[in-house]
């Protein structure tokens, strides 16, 4: 009997067979062993994201979710309160103008590949992606620096998942709650002495004398720093393995660094790291036959969605040319990503300046190991050679 179960190592290591037997065979279909409907196709997905009404957020969107976030972030709130939060938080982002980070990722870029200037073989993750990324984050959000390296081993727990309980364990919960104390020291010292930096900006955010209240401020700096941190890092290691494992598509990036955001797009699309969210229904609902009872976990399946052949012709094929539009690698409707423009603007300048020093390489493993995680899909390490 078929089974999907989104915490088996086998679904971590190749979920694109089980994602095509779900779009056409099962396309509504309830799995036992994460206790949640999973739907798979494109139309399904986008349909659902455009009505959050009855697909709501508000019971948390991770598909194992942690302790105390349902309700009080971005991701786990529905409009018009998520809509207040988007907007706060915008304009914090707003002040915090984009275009002035260019020159500084620019600089963390060149200083981290500096770092493995000379190596034959090295990870990836560990050696590059890992130090770019949570680099960048505390340029964007402002926060000091020395703790980068604790900083990022709990933003990747937090989102890790135990497969045999199938719940968050205790390491991930303590990460979590590491993590939670960590932000509330950051932004008690910001109110103390405000900074041009995100954090400053939106814990005194304010529209027409509406500001977020202590609880909001706490999570969604917290988020911030989990999404920040893992869903760029993963993303960019997904990203790097996409083209270790493509060569036609690496060579044509690295003659023509022009084609890199287009590179991007259809990673996004093809193989990415966010691959799985969940929302809650607010009312029974009918789909391809099935009755879906209010209170029931759906999953959204991005990345199955993204290789639905009903959307996009040839989906397994990782196409240069396709500058695939609506793909879900950023989610979309009212929940899509809100750090995209930082997001693409920062991969792209660390593959630039990565392909300077590295234009030729592959990957070592034959077998990588997959992070723990129901909602995102990323390895833990990607040992690269040199050629
Ligand atoms: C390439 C890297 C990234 C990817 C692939 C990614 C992917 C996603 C996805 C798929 C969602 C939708 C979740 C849902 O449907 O429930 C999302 C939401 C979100 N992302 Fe990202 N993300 C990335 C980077 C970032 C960065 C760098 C930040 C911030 C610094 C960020 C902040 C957020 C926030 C705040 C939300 C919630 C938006 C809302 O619910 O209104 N993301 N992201």
């Amino acid at each position: 009997m078929f089974s999907f179960d989104p915490y088996s190592p086998a679904v971590d290591a190749d979920p694109f067979p089980y994602y095509k037997r779900l779009r056409d065979e099962f396309p509504c279909f309830w799995s036992r062993e994460a206790g949640m409907w999973v739907l798979t196709r494109y139309a399904d997905v986008v349909s659902a994201l455009g009505n959050w009404q009855t697909y709501s957020s508000a019971k948390g969107n991770l598909m194992t979710e942690l302790p105390n976030r349902a309700g009080a972030t971005l991701g786990t709130t529905d409009p018009p309160r998520h809509d207040r939060l988007r907007g706060l938080i915008q304009h914090a982002f707003m002040k915090r103008n984009l275009e002035s980070l260019a020159d500084p990722i620019r600089d963390i870029a060149k200083a981290s590949v500096a770092e493995i200037a000379g190596e034959k073989t090295f990870d990836f993750i560990e050696d590059f992606s890992a130090k770019f990324t949570v680099r960048v984050l505390f340029a964007a959000l402002g926060l000091p620096m020395g703790d980068e390296a604790t900083v990022r081993e709990k933003a990747v727990l937090m989102v890790q998942s135990d497969p045999h309980s199938r719940a968050k364990g205790p390491e991930h919960i303590a990460a979590y709650n590491w993590m939670q104390d960590y932000a509330a020291g950051v932004i008690a010292e910001r109110r103390k002495n405000p900074l041009n930096d995100l954090i400053s900006h939106f814990s005194q955010a304010e529209i027409d004398g509406d500001k977020l209240d202590e609880r909001e401020v706490l999570l969604t700096t917290t988020t911030l720093i989990m999404a920040g941190v893992e869903s760029l890092g993963g993303f960019m290691s997904m990203f790097a393995l996409n083209l270790a494992d493509h060569h036609d598509v690496r060579r044509a990036v690295v003659a023509d660094p022009s084609l890199v955001p287009d590179a991007i797009e259809e990673s996004l699309r093809y193989n990415t790291s966010a691959q799985r969210f969940r929302r809650c229904l607010t009312t029974d609902t009918e789909l391809h036959g099935q009755t879906m009872r209010e209170g029931d976990f759906v999953c959204l399946a991005y990345g199955a969605a993204n290789r639905d052949e009903r959307q996009f012709p040839n989906p397994d094929f990782y196409d240069l040319k396709r500058k695939p539009k609506g793909h879900l690698g950023f989610g979309g409707s009212v929940h899509a990503c809100l750090g995209t423009a930082v997001a693409r603007m920062s991969v792209k300048i660390a593959m630039e300046e990565f392909h300077k020093l590295v234009p030729d390489y592959v990957r070592v493993q034959e077998q990588l190991p997959w992070m723990p995680s129901s909602t995102f899909r990323s390895p833990l390490r990607l040992d690269l050679a040199v050629q």
